[in-house]
């Protein structure tokens, strides 16, 4: 037999019509203060507007006004010391809210709930929320940026092997490599400007989904909060979350590049690839194997991407299928967003951090940028200039690789006789086509990775990563 709440509890919005409380289970099912205590600033803002709007159309008088927003600041002042007296019997931070304004202000208190809904309201609190995530987290993109170009201005011209299918395929600059990063990174950053951009809308005034007969005006609650502008339907205002979606899909990306970054940092911290060491500060070792170092933040932001992912397939599970308008479903949407925000304000200092630790091995790159007959395209693309028809100068240099395979040397320990008997146009002029430095800066069309291009490209990096730290 579980226990029964009282229909008048202190806390409890809707008591009226009931001749009991919620049963115990159902009360435990459907309290949300846990976690929404978060939009605490964003439903005091709220109220804030919602307070001014009431004295507008005369709901308010000027002295219910000024001790109104007097008592709202006295909450909000609780709430920054962590000291706002919640109560078991709150449902969630909206009740909790208007319960204390009750306690503090008598009858007046219970005026400010007037012409709305805590399905505006909670829409309202939660787009604030996500704005301010937004930027915190282009910010946090343009941290990580400016260490991943930090790292390739500081290695410019240093060789690095470039893979496809983890196989040995053409040398790059170590700098390309790291700015390769720094682009997906601005798209990120992108899809959260896009994501703000859309969700900058006001909802307050649509009730609880079609609007109030009080003569509210939409507008001045998005001057207030500082919207850019105002909803167009209010049962959409209180069913939609795409707006929080986008935000899940956008960090979802995000997370999964970073586990990129990750994945290699990890990759090349081995002795088998042994291009880069992490630094201490974001290296641990093993409690049983003294000699062990191990990359354990690279793995945790690896790993992250997967709860981040869960997040964001967890709303879209919640919202598929929802008819409108508001359900309580979407009650549901919180969490995931706090989730994958919060991890994402964990993880994105962590990687930067780490990606400004890396210290690389000049020469384990530079040897591992020419093995495995990284210049076999340039031979081919030489043949080419030369008359050659590529589909034949494929297979010219397929031959060539194979006897350089079973003599046991790389392209260029092939004799000038050898080059010759495979394509007679391969008589002169080969040694440089064999240097790794020059087929690097043979590439030198702008998204190239010749260090010409690469050098205008650092620029542009850094003038990408400067705008989302907001410099
Ligand atoms: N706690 C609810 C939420 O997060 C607020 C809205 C509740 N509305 C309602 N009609 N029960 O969605």
């Amino acid at each position: 037999m579980t226990q029964q709440h009282d229909a008048t509890d202190a806390g409890r919005l809707w008591g009226g019509r009931f001749t009991t409380g919620p049963d115990e289970a159902a009360w435990q099912l459907g309290v949300s203060t846990a976690f929404d205590r978060q939009l605490w600033r964003q439903d005091l803002a709220g109220s804030r507007a919602h307070a001014h709007e009431l004295r507008r159309i005369g709901v308010l008088d000027d002295d219910e006004l000024d001790r109104m927003l007097a008592a709202l600041e006295r909450c909000a002042a609780l709430f920054a010391r962590d000291e706002f007296p919640f109560l078991p019997t709150d449902e969630d931070v909206h009740g909790a809210v208007e319960r204390w304004l009750v306690e503090e202000l008598g009858p007046l208190g219970g005026k400010l709930r007037a012409g709305r809904s805590r399905n505006d309201q909670i829409a309202n609190d939660l787009r604030l929320w996500c704005r301010d995530a937004c930027d915190d987290l282009v910010g946090l993109v343009g941290e990580l940026q400016a260490a991943l170009v930090e790292q390739a201005e500081a290695h410019l011209d240093w060789l690095a092997p470039g893979y496809t299918h983890v196989q040995r395929g053409q040398p790059v600059l170590l700098s390309h490599h790291l700015l390769a990063y720094v682009w997906m990174l601005d798209r990120d950053a992108g899809r959260l400007r896009d994501a703000r951009e859309r969700l900058d809308a006001s909802v307050l005034g649509s009730g609880a989904l079609a609007g109030t007969t009080l003569g509210l005006d939409p507008a001045a609650y998005a001057e207030h909060l500082g919207f850019s502008r105002v909803i167009e339907n209010s049962m959409d205002a209180v069913a939609s979350r795409d707006f929080a979606l986008e935000l899940l899909s956008a960090c979802a990306i995000l997370a999964v590049h970073l586990s990129r970054l990750g994945e290699e940092i990890v990759l090349w911290a081995t002795a088998e690839f042994g291009f880069a060491k992490v630094g201490d500060a974001f290296s641990t070792g093993s409690s049983i194997m003294p000699q062990k170092r191990n990359p354990d933040v690279a793995e945790l932001v690896r790993g992250k991407a997967g709860r981040v992912i869960g997040d964001l397939v967890s709303l879209l599970t919640t919202v598929k299928a929802l008819p409108m308008a508001y359900d309580r479903d979407l009650q549901e949407d919180k969490e995931p967003v706090f989730d994958a925000v919060g991890t994402l304000r964990l993880v994105l200092p962590a990687i930067t951090g780490t990606v400004a630790s890396l210290t690389f091995d000049q020469d384990r790159l530079a040897d591992a940028s020419v093995g495995g007959f990284a210049l076999a395209t340039d031979l081919a693309e030489e043949l080419v200039r030369r008359g050659v028809p590529f589909r034949e100068a494929h297979e010219v240099v397929g031959e060539v690789v194979r006897l350089a395979e079973t003599r046991g040397v790389d392209l260029d320990g092939l004799d000038p006789g050898e080059l010759a008997a495979a394509h007679p146009v391969l008589d002169r002029g080969v040694a440089d086509l064999l240097d790794a430095r020059q087929a690097v800066d043979r590439r030198d069309s702008t998204l190239g990775t010749a260090s010409s291009a690469v050098r205008e490209q650092l620029r542009l990096a850094r003038r990408a990563s400067a705008t989302n730290r907001g410099d």
